[in-house]
């Protein structure tokens, strides 16, 4: 009977995800050093980072004015979100053409002035490939429109009119969450799984594929150093377009992700472009368990090198808080399972969700900047590579706007089409939109208190936060006790630690609702991060098990000293504390 219940047991843990993990942890080959798990890499939104123009849109020449800025971080490598030429349906996720920088983003020679002078600070540059779809300004969108017969045809998914009414697929942006537009030049309907100007390109067909391949050359040729791959777990589509069951949306990438050819696909991209360079590749998205993440980016696998995976975001939607609990069992599973074998993303911000302060701190005058540290603390001690949002390290919260007018994304302005058309409460609908709206991390960066936040000397294209008078850089650049200057602190630590890259991670009283605790340890090397998360001081008792005996501090967001006595650590509200334990 025992024996029958530990099977069981097994049997389910294997099902319910965690059998996978333990399996591989049991293969002993330690993960190998490479630079790109070395890397702090800062993503960097170029619409709204800094216009040197004044046409109130941001652009490479602004970048370029800005890397010792970026120098002075400490960072290893900057992701620049799309800068291909694109109508910016989806600001930049919609692109006329790969091979041309959009107009309001300058020319192909910034682009080069914009490489040169980073890598001459040693930094990397990581470019944004949208693969899944372009615009439906391409060229080949335009020639696949204008008759069936038409060579590029074939570049797209088409459903013509006489087969009757397309099977439904579920559009993450369009108003009616329809995935078929209809064309009435062909009398067809086409694919757009995000919004209508932006259709899915069919990867079945050889021919794009290579000229994908090629236009990857072109950049890699130009010496970027890596690729972050937008939606690519979207691309292979099951082409016999089966009907999924109702409600198939709410589970949308189990529908959607990790396509039948999508593995044919990588691995034919590794061979013909990735194996060529020495570059980092990041799979947006990672499927919907941790085997499929495993599937995109174990080394053996020679197809992608880092998975950016969703569970983490997925926590935290809802206005009204989050668990605690929820994040650290999230973060704790998935470094379990890639302990020995491949290798995560560590975010807890990006261009598509809200400020990380606002979303997983607290953004009340009394804690944002405690609670900044705190979160910029967690993403520089976990396992994997730190992809850290422009503008987290000042502490850049929320702008929560009232006014669907003052909303510039896609996704936003079209819920709220499709919620006024549903006679849906729309004040509810608003009040959502300041916590989640993805425009709440695209405001302007903010870097000093002049005019918008000499952004721009035009009108900028989003309205600025007008916290910006006391959260910019040229005041944080002054004030030692600044996010940024802790920001700095904390990237020169991870850089001089290996341990918190390499090593291993334990979590300790992971039932605690207030306070995330853990180790790193690599070789003699271990640390101790403890994240009072909650409002209240709280005399944490720390387990037995963690040797205390010569723990001293490294970093702490207060000013007030912290020490461990008798085994136990006074955390203040929002207080972040790392220790060196030998
Ligand atoms: C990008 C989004 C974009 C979408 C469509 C995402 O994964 O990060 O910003 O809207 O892909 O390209």
């Amino acid at each position: 009977m025992r024996n029958f219940t530990f099977l069981l047991l097994v049997y389910l843990s294997f099902f319910l995800g965690e059998g996978y993990s333990q399996q591989k942890n049991n293969d002993k080959r330690e993960n190998k050093p490479m630079w790109w798990k070395e890397a702090v890499v800062y993503q960097l939104y170029p619409r709204s980072f800094k216009d040197s123009d004044g046409d109130g849109v941001g652009d490479l020449k602004g970048i370029i004015s800005k890397l010792d800025y970026l120098k002075s971080l400490g960072i290893d490598a900057v992701w620049l979100n799309p800068i291909f030429s694109s109508p910016n349906d989806d600001n930049g996720y919609d692109i006329s053409d790969y091979r041309n920088i959009m107009k309001e983003f300058g020319t192909m020679n910034d682009f080069d002035e914009l490489l040169a002078g980073l890598h001459k600070r040693n930094i990397k540059l990581v470019l944004d490939m949208v693969l899944n779809h372009s615009s439906d300004e391409h060229e080949w969108f335009k020639q696949a429109k204008s008759s069936r017969s038409n060579p590029y045809r074939n570049y797209y998914h088409w459903w013509p009119e006489e087969k009757g009414k397309p099977t439904p697929r579920y559009s993450f942006f369009d108003v009616n969450s329809d995935a078929w537009k209809y064309d009435a030049t062909t009398k067809s309907y086409y694919l757009h799984y995000f919004s209508q100007k932006q259709p899915d390109l069919n990867w079945e067909n050889e021919k794009l594929r290579n000229e994908v391949y090629d236009m990857m050359k072109f950049w890699l040729d130009k010496g970027i150093d890596g690729l972050r791959m937008d939606a690519f777990q979207y691309v292979s589509k099951d082409t016999t377009w089966k009907k999924y069951p109702l409600g198939y949306e709410k589970d949308i990438i189990k529908y959607y992700g990790m396509g039948p050819n999508l593995h044919q696909y990588l691995k034919e991209m590794n061979t013909k472009v990735i194996s060529k360079y020495n570059i980092m590749t990041v799979a947006e998205g990672a499927g919907s368990t941790l085997e499929d993440a495993h599937s995109l980016v174990d080394e053996d696998r020679q197809e992608l090198n880092m998975a950016y995976h969703f569970e983490i975001m997925d926590i935290g939607n809802d206005p009204k808080g989050y668990q605690l609990t929820d994040l650290k069992k999230a973060f704790s599973k998935w470094d379990q399972a890639f302990a020995k074998k491949g290798w995560l993303a560590i975010f807890l911000a990006n261009h598509d969700v809200p400020r990380m302060v606002s979303k997983y701190g607290n953004d009340s005058p009394e804690f944002r900047r405690f609670s900044s540290k705190l979160l910029t603390t967690l993403i520089m001690t976990m396992r994997g590579t730190p992809f850290y949002f422009n503008g987290d390290e000042l502490g850049m919260s929320n702008i929560k706007f009232d006014k669907i007018e003052d909303y510039r994304d896609i996704a936003t302005i079209n819920a709220y089409k499709s919620a006024k058309a549903k006679g849906e409460n729309l004040d509810s609908f608003m009040d959502k939109q300041k916590f989640i709206s993805r425009d709440n991390t695209r405001t302007p960066f903010q870097w000093n208190n002049s005019l918008n936040a000499g952004f721009t000397t035009g009108t900028p294209w989003i309205k600025v936060n007008p916290n910006y008078k006391t959260v910019n850089v040229a005041v944080e650049e002054k004030d030692p006790e600044s996010e940024l200057f802790y920001f700095k602190k904390m990237v020169a630590l991870r850089k001089s630690s290996p341990v918190l890259v390499y090593g291993d991670y334990e979590v300790f009283d992971i039932e605690n609702p207030d306070v995330y605790c853990y180790t790193r340890m690599h070789g003699a090397a271990k640390m101790l991060v403890v994240l009072n998360f909650s409002a209240k001081s709280i005399s944490y008792p720390l387990d037995k098990g963690i040797n205390t005996t010569e723990a001293r501090v490294l970093m702490n967001n207060y000013k007030t000293q912290a020490t461990i006595l008798n085994h136990q650590v006074d955390l203040k509200p929002l207080q972040a504390l790392v220790f060196q334990l030998n």
